[in-house]
């Protein structure tokens, strides 16, 4: 008898019908299971609230909108919930809607490099990454504690990026001439970059690490030198300071674990008619561009404009406009106020355009995420592949900019000085010590002749043009680049 050969289509359907079996039996109560109805009307009525909502099932689909949530749903008798009250029944019964898809390995502090007899207490966390069905919001599964990673011994100097200080003087000006602003407050003030644009009498940083808080204070700034909670807004308040109009933070709101107790500490202190301004890595741009390594440590959660709108609302707070940034490879300023200020409740054309930007791209389903997460596995074997060919080939590699970027991508890809010689940089903090995880030695540039390399791996690829600039000299003699974003490839 011949054998009947499965397609991978009916192999594919088996597996969802067999997923939906066992995981989503409210579908079953309907009929749907197994054996799709194709109603023309696909709406349900939800056996919660009563009103009608859309059931992709019923609408001839294989998947259902519903398949992304945690069945809450005992009995196989009961009917399907609208999407608000199943949101709301996960949340009574505190149920995990988070979904892991991606694992990046062990890995250490992304900026805590060390000296060889530090490595016996080097710290290692697994970063895995999280889907939030609820708020859309991407996060680490595992936070690591933030006195770990923000402390005494932090290493990044905004001051010591040329780009970095042009970027603040900019924004400051800008926000002083559209918004005019008398009191301002920054979030994560490291070495003064944008307070130093503000007049110290009305102007304070708040500042974990101890070093910078210090550089800040000398500056004239009352720099708070804690972590930004509801607790120390209040204790802001009880110092004396009046609301203000204007709070910033740049690449640190996304470090915050809990984000309803930041943005609640946040309203606790904005004046009435003042502006919450943050900027941080785009998610939309990270997906595209298969930058993963905008994943790390300190970057508890990577924001779309989408994630950031649900959960802004939830706290009383609205989001009125977007700047989609070239900086740090692709970041959104996100502008916010009070949500009851009536005239502001409607959003920029900006946001609309982002949110529709990002749904578009399927920034809200859980599918979108797995095949990323297929694309940075993909990243990996190509870098793999290539520099094992290259160290056969007797090739040497050096890389560009120890950054935290370059951590994730180390680590991830078991990369370590057998492979790339050694890490240059211009941060003097770094140099002379052993990168996290991979203890490749990190070297000032200047004491490196790249015509020593026959590649150049960038660590900092979002510098990539002015990095190329600069180091024509080594493309002259024959020099390349090596960047794994948007995927592996050499180029000169
Ligand atoms: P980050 O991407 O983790 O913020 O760090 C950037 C690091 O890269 C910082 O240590 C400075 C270094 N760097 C160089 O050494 N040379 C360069 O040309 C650039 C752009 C960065």
């Amino acid at each position: 008898m011949k054998k009947k050969v499965v397609t991978k289509d009916e192999l594919d359907r088996w597996i969802r019908e067999a997923k939906m079996n066992a995981e989503f039996p409210q579908h079953r109560a309907h009929g749907a299971y197994g054996n799709p109805r194709i109603d023309k009307n696909s709406e349900i009525i939800c056996k919660e609230c009563g009103t009608e909502f859309g059931c992709d099932i019923n609408a001839g689909k294989d998947t259902c909108w519903c398949f992304d949530y945690p069945n809450v749903l005992k009995s196989k008798s009961q009917n399907c919930l609208c999407k608000d009250c199943l949101s709301k029944k996960i949340r009574e019964k505190k149920m995990v809607i988070k979904k892991e898809f991606l694992d990046l390995g062990r890995q250490p502090i992304a900026n805590k490099f060390l000296k060889e007899d530090e490595f016996n207490e080097e710290f290692f966390f697994d970063l895995k990454v999280v889907f939030d069905e609820d708020t859309k919001l991407v996060s680490l599964k595992e936070f690591v504690k933030p006195e770990l990673m923000f402390n005494e011994d932090y290493v990044y100097h905004t001051s010591l990026s040329v780009p970095m200080v042009k970027h603040f003087k900019e924004i400051a000006e800008m926000l002083m001439k559209e918004f005019n602003p008398l009191t301002v407050m920054e979030i994560g003030s490291n070495d003064g970059a944008f307070l130093k644009n503000w007049l110290n009498d009305y102007t304070i940083g708040v500042e974990p690490c101890g070093n910078f808080a210090k550089v800040t204070e000398d500056m004239g700034y009352q720099t708070y030198s804690e972590f930004w909670t509801t607790e120390l807004s209040e204790k802001i308040k009880n110092d004396g300071h009046v609301d203000f109009d204007l709070i910033y933070a740049a690449n640190c709101i996304c470090h915050i674990q809990d984000l309803d107790d930041c943005f609640s500490a946040i309203k606790n202190i904005l004046s009435k008619k003042g502006i919450f301004v943050f900027e941080d890595p785009s998610l939309l741009r990270m997906l595209e561009r298969g930058s993963y390594d905008q994943i790390y440590d300190e970057h508890a959660h990577i924001f779309s404009v989408t994630a950031l709108d649900n959960i802004l609302r939830k706290n009383g707070l609205i989001l009125f406009r977007v700047d989609n940034l070239s900086v740090h490879g692709g970041s959104n300023r996100i502008y916010v106020r009070h949500a009851n200020i009536p005239t502001d409740l409607i959003p920029d054309e900006f946001v609309r355009n982002n949110l529709q930007k990002e749904k578009e791209f399927g920034i809200d389903k859980f599918q979108t995420y797995e095949i990323f997460a297929e694309r940075v596995e993909k990243s990996k074997e190509d870098l793999c592949k290539l520099l094992s060919e290259l160290k056969e080939a007797g090739k040497k590699v050096v890389s560009y900019g120890a950054t935290s970027k370059s951590t994730t991508v180390f680590n991830y890809c078991d990369i370590d000085e057998t492979l790339i010689e050694c890490i240059t940089d211009t941060t003097p903090d770094k140099q002379g010590l052993l990168a996290p995880g991979s203890h490749i030695p990190v070297v000032d540039r200047e004491s490196v002749n790249l015509k020593d390399f026959d590649y150049v791996f960038l660590g900092a690829w979002n510098f990539k043009d002015s990095i190329a600039n600069r180091e024509r000299d080594f493309i002259k003699a024959g020099g390349k680049f090596i960047t794994h974003v948007p995927e592996v490839m050499e180029f000169s």
